[in-house]
């Protein structure tokens, strides 16, 4: 399936590579924001902002470039142990970027989503969130989901305890628990698995991020620190990742383990993991 946005034209922005190339789910780890500001003696807020406007430019040439979703570590359960000053600022930047982006999401056909705990966070972050979900709950574009609130290890064990819960009430069998139970209790079970994972400002890490939708994920870290992160950055990783061969724990269409030359279409999980 790929993107049927009005505003997709993948061989006009990106014409060295094969449209089947493109990755339908991208992931960022959106690292760098307090080095970028500190380097301009500003605020650490001053990157996270900066940082938020970075978000909404890739966004927007992700959906020119034919990409179906785009999933933001906007704020992690770990970030609770900053300054308070600084997660202050940050659900303050949440509900303005709530407010101010809702209606150009709706104009430009993007659907909104957010995944994380709901528990914690301040009621005007979650009415916030909650209104842009539902505003662009009938578009039909591409999907901005933003990670809220979020630790994958935390989402992992909400799933187990949905999946316990399910047992103890007798509408779930133990024998029947397999890996479509877990995805489908995770918090957002109809994107598919992210193919890339973009991670910002050179930390090689994966920071408690998708841990279980990651699984076989190509992994792209640059040193830019994400406020200086654009379009060309974005054209960069997605390059870079239609040169790889995914093989999913299997071999590729040559039998061999080694790159292949780049002319098949990229695999479906489904079809080629071992
Ligand atoms: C990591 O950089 C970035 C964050 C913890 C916050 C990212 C948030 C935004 C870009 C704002 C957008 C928010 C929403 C909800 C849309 P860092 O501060 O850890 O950078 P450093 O490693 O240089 O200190």
């Amino acid at each position: 399936m790929r993107s049927k946005y009005a505003k997709a034209d993948p061989l006009g922005r990106l014409p060295d590579v094969d449209p089947r190339r493109i990755p339908r789910h991208i992931a960022v780890i959106m690292d760098g924001n307090g080095r970028w500001a500190r380097q301009r003696g500003f605020p650490r807020i001053f990157g996270h902002r900066n940082g938020a406007r970075a978000l909404r430019e890739t966004v927007e040439e992700a959906g020119r470039l034919g990409v179906e979703a785009m999933t933001f570590y906007s704020f992690s359960l770990e970030n609770w142990r900053r300054p308070p000053e600084e997660v202050e600022a940050l659900m303050l930047l949440c509900v303005a970027y709530c407010e101010g982006e809702r209606d150009a999401l709706v104009r430009d056909d993007i659907r909104f989503r957010w995944i994380g705990r709901r528990s914690g966070l301040p009621p005007e972050v979650l009415a916030a969130l909650d209104s842009v979900v539902k505003a662009t709950s009938a578009c039909t574009g591409p999907t901005l989901c933003v990670a809220v609130n979020y630790g994958a290890r935390a989402e992992l064990a909400d799933a187990a305890r949905a999946i316990a819960h399910e047992i103890r009430a007798g509408t779930l069998n133990p024998e029947d628990v397999d890996e479509n139970t877990v995805a489908s209790r995770l918090y957002a079970p109809d994107l598919p698995d992210p193919d890339l994972l973009i991670r910002t400002a050179g930390e090689m890490r994966v920071s408690n991020y998708l841990l279980w939708q990651i699984s076989y994920a190509e992994m792209y870290v640059t040193s830019t620190l994400w406020p200086d992160f654009d379009a060309s950055c974005l054209h960069a990783a997605i390059r870079d990742f239609a040169g790889r061969s995914r093989r999913f724990g299997g071999l590729d269409a040559s039998g061999s383990m080694k790159p292949d030359s780049g002319a098949d279409p990229v695999a479906d999980p489904g079809d080629a993991r071992a």
